[in-house]
């Protein structure tokens, strides 16, 4: 719902590892895009989601297609990508492979499910501006939903900004799901820096992002 809600009325989206096409066919039943392209790399995927189009009656806009990331997409017509349930280095690496995503009219809508700091460094690294953020908690996991538009302006992010988005930093410190997203990264940063230490290998840059999450934490008194 997260990622439904970031794509643009009246897209026409390609949805990258689309599985079971729910995103689709989602937003076409509500009338939030005119069509869609739902691509996998795997065949069982591809035919889940030819199922779940039939099921839903609606062939005729969304398209089926068999490959990986985006390749053989350009010239589709499309104006919003979505690549959600996958690590953040694969989208990543999905992205720099398809050129053509370098374009200030397209929207990507992007749901990491591990490596969030990855991707927000390579889109910052490669000039997409995070236009918008999004948590979102399914099974008990709390994940990131963010949009990125192009912009051609590479720009910093600080190691704290990477891993838990800019925009939630400025804004969410009081929601339930932001705290929990550094609550989880601070336990993970902990163990990580734990570990280099009594590997003989202390990392300056390790410690001192576990020391901006729990000066962030108090300073927001969390
Ligand atoms: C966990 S499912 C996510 C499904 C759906 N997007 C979601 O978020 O619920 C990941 C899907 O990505 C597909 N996938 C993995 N690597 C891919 C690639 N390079 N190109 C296209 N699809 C890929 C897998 O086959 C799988 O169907």
């Amino acid at each position: 719902m997260a990622a439904a809600d970031l794509v643009r009325q009246g897209a026409v989206l390609a949805d990258i590892g689309t599985d079971h096409a729910l995103l689709p066919v989602f937003l076409c039943q509500n009338n939030k895009i005119s069509r869609a392209v739902a691509s996998d790399i795997g065949e069982g995927p591809l035919a889940a989601a030819r199922r779940q189009v039939e099921m839903a009656g609606l062939g005729e806009k969304i398209k089926l297609h068999l490959g990986d990331g985006l390749d053989g997409l350009d010239g589709e017509g499309v104006t919003d990508v979505a690549i959600c349930g996958m690590g953040g280095e694969l989208i990543a690496d999905i992205l720099a492979r398809a050129p053509f995503v370098k374009d200030a009219s397209l929207r990507l809508v992007l749901q990491p499910m591990t490596h969030a700091r990855d991707l927000r460094e390579y889109l910052a690294r490669e000039g997409f501006a995070i236009v918008e953020e999004r948590l979102a908690l399914a099974a008990e996991k709390s994940y990131f939903v963010l949009a990125a538009e192009y912009t051609g302006v590479p720009y910093a992010l600080s190691p704290i900004e990477a891993v838990l988005g800019k925009d939630n930093l400025a804004h969410r410190a009081h929601d339930a799901l932001f705290v929990r997203m550094l609550e989880k990264e601070i336990k993970a940063q902990r163990k990580r820096c734990e570990g280099l230490r009594a590997g003989g290998v202390p990392d300056g840059e390790a410690d001192a992002l576990l020391y901006s999450l729990l000066h962030y934490k108090e300073e927001h008194g969390l």
